[in-house]
């Protein structure tokens, strides 16, 4: 299957491309910057421009493209600059597939379980309305924006991922500092629920999605099992042999980022993946347990 992915060079894009060609697909990348190699295509997802190249023969689209979500301070400039690259990019995407006389099979593309909001200790699902605040907002116009692909009779996946677990980027290796200075524990009050995921699942099931057609609109991309934050404080403590009593206060989350670490930090999500299970799914790693002590090596 020819496969094309934005925002390959990312967390999630670097790990799938790998997989998908070892799996023997073939991907092609689109990439805001001109590149001379042969699988790479330009793209400028905040002018609508594409080098249309790059469908060629293409049965399947996996969009993770978007401004870094907590590389900074949520500043006026920052929250509009992390809206406008995903709905902009996502708009020109799924328009231009739309446009094609052979139009891909699948479009995937990324969003995130900030979709509901802070919903307490809720047990949320794929039925449940969007919720408020900024991240709920962008998820929102976000999956809007794959509306030309659907209308065009393309399969959408809208993904609506947890926290991404990986020792190689994303919130993990931050996380796992304070806990190597013993220093680590419990985020806020700690009775916020974490909704998590491990890369691995992540790669496996968007590859089981773009070659099985079983999945179609929302999904939650999240393990069966969230943790409350005081719950993966305790985990990573007894995965590390490190203490995990030391909470980090929401004052201070509050006073060093603002609504980012309320949003990001302390709001609660309880997601659970009702679609992924019932497509037949097999998480790899489907507890926190086991999923911290494979992602550190400390089985
Ligand atoms: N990691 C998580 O825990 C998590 C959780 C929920 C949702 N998500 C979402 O899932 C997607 C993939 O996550 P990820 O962790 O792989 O993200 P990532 O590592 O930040 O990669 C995103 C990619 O998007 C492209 N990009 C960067 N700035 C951009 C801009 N201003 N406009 C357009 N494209 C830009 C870059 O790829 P190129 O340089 O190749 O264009 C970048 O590598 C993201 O949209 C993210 O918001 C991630």
């Amino acid at each position: 299957m020819k496969t094309l992915i934005t925002g390959a060079s990312g967390l999630v894009g670097s790990a799938l491309v790998a997989q998908l060609r070892q799996s023997g697909h073939e991907v092609v990348r689109l990439v805001r910057r001109p590149s001379a190699e042969g699988d790479a295509f330009a793209w400028d997802p905040r002018n609508g421009t594409m080098d249309d190249r790059a469908f060629d023969g293409v049965e399947g689209v996996v969009h993770l493209a978007g401004a870094p979500i907590a590389a900074q301070r949520w500043t006026d400039q920052v929250k509009q600059e992390i809206l406008v690259s995903r709905v902009q990019g996502t708009r020109t995407l799924a328009e231009a597939v739309a446009r094609l006389p052979q139009p891909p099979r699948v479009l995937i593309s990324a969003s995130g379980v900030g979709f509901y909001g802070s919903c307490g200790d809720e047990v949320v699902n794929e039925e449940r309305p969007a919720g408020s605040g900024f991240l709920a907002e962008v998820a929102q116009q976000w999956e809007q924006a794959t509306v030309p692909a659907s209308a065009a009779g393309i399969r959408v996946v809208t993904m609506r991922l947890g926290v991404i677990l990986s020792p190689a980027g994303g919130a993990l290796p931050r996380m796992l500092l304070p806990f190597r200075f013993g220093a680590g524990g419990p985020v806020g009050s700690g009775n916020q629920f974490m909704s998590w995921i491990t890369l691995d699942d992540v790669v496996s099931s968007v590859q089981a999605m773009l070659e099985k057609d079983a999945l179609v609109g929302p999904v939650n991309m999240v393990a069966p099992e969230p943790v409350t934050s005081r719950e993966f404080a305790r985990t990573l403590g007894r995965v590390l042999h490190r203490p995990s009593l030391l909470p980090l206060p929401s004052f201070a989350i509050r006073l060093l980022m603002g609504e980012m670490g309320e949003e990001l930090l302390l709001a609660s999500t309880r997601a659970i993946p009702d679609k992924l299970l019932a497509s037949g799914y097999a998480f790899h790693h489907p507890d926190l347990v086991q999923a911290l002590g494979a992602l550190l090596d400390r089985r």
